[in-house]
């Protein structure tokens, strides 16, 4: 029987680690992800450390840090990773992103690049990478058929992009898919929807971690890098690391886009923010210029 099931289910009393360990796993986590648990987001910790403590058998928080200091440590943190991260993600979840780059970014990319090169950063299980897929297949290609594509989507946890590479949804993540592309781009499987492999194969994936800084700075020449709703999860310092390393990965002309609750205000001053309509999406200074036709030909 499940040790938790024996702990009491009010959230006063769902303690699964004293002060001191939640205060030691929260640092730990940080120092490792960037993920920072603010002390209203404790019962969270809590809960998603307990099922860890109930799979293994581990009667505490005490008992779990020791595991993940006992040369456990780079298996238990891939799980912990895999427990604590917030997924949420849907397709068609920012088509004022989308709008941007049909009528003012891709027109400019038209007439000076061949090739453009997407970073989807913090993608969870794909959704946000195969919007992308999706709308240059049916929208974009068509119109500039010379262009090409790359997209990469990366994840820190390692069970969304094994879903990811399925490419198979349930009917919730693809509410917002409109009726024609689920046609045209998705077969039906039961009660889920399978993405075909013309657009799968558009996407590749990559575990990556966005507070290694080593990983971050082996992804260069991007041109356009969106990283939504991943940053809310970091404090100030971590999301300044971040977006400087981001800042680094593009090209210059490139562009970056965030979420839309979230602001570059007090944590960037490289950028250029750029308005089009409602929608703000960050630039990096200088020309757009041909260095992705010259570098891969
Ligand atoms: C809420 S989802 C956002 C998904 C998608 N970008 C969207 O807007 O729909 C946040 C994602 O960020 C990932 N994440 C959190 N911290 C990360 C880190 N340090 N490195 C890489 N990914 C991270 C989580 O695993 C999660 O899949």
């Amino acid at each position: 029987m499940s040790l938790l099931a024996h702990l009491p289910q009010s959230p006063q009393h769902t303690a699964v680690l004293s002060n001191t360990d939640f205060q030691q796993l929260r640092q730990l986590i940080y120092e490792k992800t960037g993920i920072y648990f603010q002390d209203n987001k404790r019962y969270l910790l809590e809960s998603r450390v307990g099922r860890r403590l109930n799979e293994l058998g581990l009667p505490d928080g005490r008992a779990y840090l020791q595991f993940l200091q006992n040369g456990h440590a780079r298996d238990e943190f891939r799980h912990l990773i895999n427990a604590i991260t917030i997924n949420e993600t849907y397709f068609f979840r920012a088509p004022a992103h989308l709008e941007v780059l049909e009528q003012h970014i891709l027109p400019e990319w038209a007439r000076t690049k061949r090739l453009v090169r997407i970073w989807s950063a913090g993608c969870s299980s794909g959704e946000e990478p195969y919007t992308l897929a999706l709308f240059l297949r049916d929208r974009i290609q068509p119109r500039y058929p010379y262009m090409r594509f790359e997209i990469i989507g990366t994840d820190i946890n390692t069970e969304v992009l094994q879903q990811a590479q399925q490419g198979l949804y349930g009917e919730y993540a693809v509410r917002n898919v409109p009726p024609t592309y689920l046609q045209r781009y998705f077969i039906r499987r039961g009660n889920h929807y399978q993405l075909r492999e013309e657009i799968r194969k558009m996407v590749r994936f990559q575990v990556l971690n966005l507070a290694d800084m080593a990983a971050m700075n082996a992804m260069r020449h991007f041109d356009l890098i969106i990283c939504a709703n991943v940053l809310i999860y970091f404090d100030d310092n971590m999301k300044r690391r971040v977006v400087q390393c981001f800042y680094r990965s593009l090209v210059p002309g490139g562009y970056l886009f965030i979420g839309f609750s979230e602001t570059l205000y007090g944590i960037s001053q490289a950028f250029q923010p750029v308005r089009f309509g409602k929608t703000i999406v960050y630039r990096k200074e200088g020309e757009a210029s041909e260095s992705n036709t010259q570098r891969h030909g």
